[in-house]
């Protein structure tokens, strides 16, 4: 097999989608998780049409069982993982401020990337070229949120408060994975028209899925433990 192989989250719809297809017109074979596998296997029928090789594979992130489940799949498929896109994300700052609302924010957005980066941690490492992208967000900056006004009015806390978290892990696994081929990286796509990002959104998704992408293809001499957008670097 000398194709790469990538695996994204939250790809049935949206940013994740798309970075399916970039990655897919690129060669690689793409793997669409998504928590509905009926929307898994629809996605996976779109791309199959624009001839790229992507297959469904049933990932609620927050589901231990999926997550056994999809590492002993890819294992005993390709005994690799050449990309990672920890894409899936949750907003549920709308329903209120409190603790089950951060509680279940969190266990999308950091407990359910942790976790499934940890158990695939190994076929990664067998990759040549191992790379781990972190779908995160301006809004996990907290310089940004601090010192640009234009986000100081967003009061997400859940979603800020994971994605600084998201942030957090991201640096952390980057130091202990120095001097391995495994490059692992934060992203913030832009404000991009989805379910979440709202029809208001500036981008469309063929640019919002480009950081991800930059990120999941990076050469040797590529960065790690860094949070970019569009190849620039932000501030944590
Ligand atoms: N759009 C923006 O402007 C923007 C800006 C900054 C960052 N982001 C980040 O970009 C990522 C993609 O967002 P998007 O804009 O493409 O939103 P979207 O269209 O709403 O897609 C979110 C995806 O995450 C999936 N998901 C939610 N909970 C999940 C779970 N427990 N397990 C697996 N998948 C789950 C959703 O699946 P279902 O279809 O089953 O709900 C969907 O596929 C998110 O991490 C988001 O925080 C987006």
């Amino acid at each position: 097999m000398t194709k790469k192989i990538a695996l994204i989250t939250g790809a049935n719809k949206g940013i994740g989608l798309e970075i399916g297809r970039q990655l897919g017109q690129r060669g690689i074979l793409v793997l669409l998780g998504a928590r509905d596998v009926r929307k898994a296997k629809s996605a996976a029928q779109q791309l199959r049409a624009e001839e790229i090789e992507a297959y469904p594979i049933e990932l609620d992130v927050t589901n231990p069982e999926h997550i056994r489940q999809v590492v002993a799949k890819i294992e005993q498929a390709y005994g690799r993982l050449d990309i990672l896109v920890n894409n899936a994300g949750t907003y549920l700052d709308h329903e209120g401020n409190n603790t089950d609302v951060m509680r279940r924010t969190f266990d999308v957005n950091i407990f359910g990337p942790h976790a499934l980066t940890e158990a695939l941690l190994h076929l990664l490492k067998a990759s040549p070229e191992g790379r781990i992208v972190n779908q995160s967000s301006i809004l996990g900056s907290l310089t940004t949120i601090l010192t640009n006004e234009m986000y100081a009015g967003a009061a997400v806390p859940a979603y800020t408060a994971s994605k600084a978290a998201l942030n957090a892990w991201t640096a952390q696994l980057s130091i202990a994975l120095r001097g391995s081929n495994l490059k692992v990286n934060a992203c913030h796509p832009g404000w991009v028209k989805t379910d979440m990002g709202g029809p208001a959104a500036q981008m469309e998704v063929q640019e919002g899925a480009e950081t991800a992408v930059y990120l999941a293809t990076l050469p040797a001499h590529g960065p790690s433990g860094g949070f970019f957008h569009k190849s620039e670097p932000l501030p944590w």
